[in-house]
């Protein structure tokens, strides 16, 4: 049985839990958003992990532009699937809860996860930054086609996607938010999904969140490095296993 002391007080919350979940790409793939490592990740035959860094925008920022231009669309277009509701399910009934996820999708938030217990640790897609200072803008609706370069309205300067590229360092004020949750109590649970966990800060995160005896699910198709640490493991889509999981909590009180 999974649950902390000192809930009872707390009579609006359904399950006396502190729950971390961490979210990446493959929670969205049944969305139709490709994943980044996998086989249908590639875009016009180039490699995301390619495209995602600041050499490829100094070296062609129309090619880069209008990836995340197309990626735009295709998320304006898809609809949240049954993972990213059984999250925020769980977000609405945990006692306390932080979602970290690498998307830069909002499909979590579309999904009802309320903005304010998530962390989009890797940027959001539909904010444009300037490359230079600290000017930046949401663009929900696409006002960038691509076709032309946007400039920042105060300096000039090339605007670029406000997302995290690969070799950047994280936002400091969104680790700190992270941090403050995982140094604020042990979690009795904590979820990993669709992600292939390849950074290291994604592992200590959740291993630390857990502390001594909290529960460390993984739900991914595929083994990854956490795979080992983890209490149970769910090899299925997270469209599939998070809401049975998120189900069993919410009838059991307990994963
Ligand atoms: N359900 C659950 N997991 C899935 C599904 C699915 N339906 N489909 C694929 N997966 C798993 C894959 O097995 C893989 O482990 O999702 C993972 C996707 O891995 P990546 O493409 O590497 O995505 P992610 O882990 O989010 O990448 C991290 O790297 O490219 C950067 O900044 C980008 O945020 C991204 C980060």
């Amino acid at each position: 049985m999974i649950g902390k002391g000192g809930c009872p007080e707390q009579a609006s919350a359904k399950i006396c839990m502190r729950v971390l979940v961490i979210t990446g790409a493959g929670v969205s793939a049944e969305s139709g958003i490709p994943t980044f490592r996998g086989k249908d990740g590639y875009w016009r035959n180039l490699d995301p992990t390619k495209l995602a860094t600041p050499e490829a925008f100094a070296r062609d920022p129309n090619l880069v532009w209008n990836w995340y231009c197309e990626r735009r669309r295709r998320i304006g277009r898809a609809q949240p699937n049954p993972a990213h509701q059984a999250i925020a399910n769980l977000a609405l009934q945990a006692d306390e809860f932080l979602l970290v996820t690498q998307n830069v999708d909002d499909l979590h938030v579309r999904a009802g996860l309320p903005p304010e217990k998530m962390v989009q640790i890797h940027g959001d897609i539909f904010m444009t930054r300037c490359s230079r200072c600290e000017f930046r803008r949401y663009e929900h609706e696409q006002e960038q086609d691509g076709a032309s370069l946007p400039k920042c309205p105060d300096c000039g300067a090339l605007m670029r996607p406000g997302v995290v590229w690969f070799g950047e360092q994280l936002d400091l004020r969104k680790i700190g938010e992270v941090e403050n949750f995982v140094t604020g109590g042990d979690c009795d649970l904590v979820i990993v999904a669709g992600t292939s966990a390849l950074f290291g800060y994604i592992i200590d995160w959740a291993l630390r969140a857990r502390g001594q005896a909290g529960q460390l699910i993984e739900v991914n198709p595929e083994e990854t490095s956490l795979s080992q640490f983890a209490t149970r493991s769910f090899r299925e889509p997270a469209g599939v296993a998070l809401p049975r999981v998120v189900d069993e909590l919410l009838s059991n009180g307990s994963a």
